[in-house]
């Protein structure tokens, strides 16, 4: 008796998915290099990959997944030895690692000040998500490319996560230089991932690894539901934002004097203390790029505020837009889960 009925075939995948053999590992190793997207199993479910120290290639991914929102994203590496390299491990962080590391368990940690990930896949937060998977194949790619990979799952936003190559070929094919096949996904489930970023261990998504597992290790979890940081009226877990500490007016079309000016594309205006230009040719891909670390740039005791231009709300533009009405409004917002 067949498990499915009246299945429709689907449509042929626009990429056929690569063998992860040694020249497999090679081909998508040298597209990372290359700045290009790459499609990897995990243990948990397929990871839409791009190197994790470049904000272009981190960009891409957001424009891939067609997020309406910069979310950090988790960042994979070879090992804890690799890890302790961009963050901070305190005893908690280091136990939790020996415990289920290669694993489904991503640990949020600070970064490390000269830590090289893009901003842009911390969401401009001083923390960073870590993980380091528990699979041949996204081990073997981590190997060859011997730089941190940030991953989300490998489907468009707000749909479902990917467990095989050829989910990910008929939904992002399009948007990938390649597609390892490593069969499906043991887990199936994203990883559980830990905040250890305050006074005790935040369970901050439940996954791949139980809370009661992390509890064994850590003791007693806070949730956010009850952390002391959460309003108790908000049902839904809670993520910090970047906000810079000088106000931003946004939509500016002049300056008042002591701003700062984020701009957008050619303009004309004139008399900003200090200026940054997100893309000068108007390209919404390298304006996400450039957000973070621009607005940490422009953010200096010296400035009175920051004007911001206007960035057109179509594409990318929605996330960074987004993002910058968040910054004017400096407080924690509920996190809506990660499609
Ligand atoms: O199983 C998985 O975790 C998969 C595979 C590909 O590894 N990856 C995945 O990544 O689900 P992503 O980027 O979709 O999940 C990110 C999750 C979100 O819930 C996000 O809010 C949280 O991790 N996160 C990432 N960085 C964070 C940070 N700095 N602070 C708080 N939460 C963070
Ligand atoms: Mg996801």
């Amino acid at each position: 008796m067949p498990l499915c009925r009246n299945i429709a075939s689907s449509p042929s995948p626009l990429i056929a998915p690569t063998t992860p053999d040694e020249a497999g590992i090679a081909r998508a190793a040298k597209a990372l290099k290359a700045g290009q997207l790459v499609a990897f199993p995990t243990e948990t479910v397929y990871g839409l990959g791009g190197d994790a120290t470049s904000d272009t290639a981190v960009a891409a991914i957001f424009k891939a997944k067609g997020r309406p929102r910069f979310n950090p994203l988790i960042v994979h590496v070879a090992d804890k030895e690799a890890a302790e390299t961009l963050v901070d491990f305190d005893e908690c962080a280091r136990k939790l690692a020996e415990a289920f590391w290669p694993g489904a368990l991503t640990l949020v940690l600070p970064r490390r000040n000269d830590c090289p990930v893009s901003l842009l896949a911390s969401a401009g937060l001083h923390s960073l998500a870590l993980r380091v998977p528990a699979h041949g194949v996204a081990l073997d790619l981590l190997a060859e490319f011997a730089r941190p990979v940030a991953a989300p799952s490998a489907n468009p936003s707000g749909t479902i996560s990917p467990t095989t190559a050829s989910h990910v070929a008929a939904s992002l094919g399009d948007a990938v230089a390649l597609i390892l096949d490593g069969g499906p996904c043991a887990i199936g489930l994203e990883s559980t991932v830990i905040g250890l970023t305050g006074d005790a261990p935040l369970l901050l998504r439940p996954g791949g690894v139980t809370a009661e597992k992390v509890e064994a290790v850590t003791g007693p979890l806070d949730h956010p539901e009850t952390g002391s940081d959460a309003a108790p009226s908000s049902p839904g877990r809670l993520l910090q934002h970047y906000a810079p500490a000088r106000p931003l007016r946004l939509n500016a079309e002049d300056i008042i004097p002591g701003e700062a000016l984020l701009s957008f594309g050619p303009h004309a205006i004139t008399g900003a203390a200090a200026e940054c230009n997100l893309s000068p040719g108007g390209d919404l891909t390298e304006a996400a790029a450039n957000l973070f670390a621009m607005l940490r740039e422009l953010d200096r005791p010296v400035h009175k505020a920051i004007a911001v231009m206007a960035v057109p709300e179509t594409g990318l533009g929605l996330a960074i837009n987004d993002r910058l009405r968040r910054a004017t409004n400096p407080v924690a917002t509920p996190q809506e889960p990660t499609p």
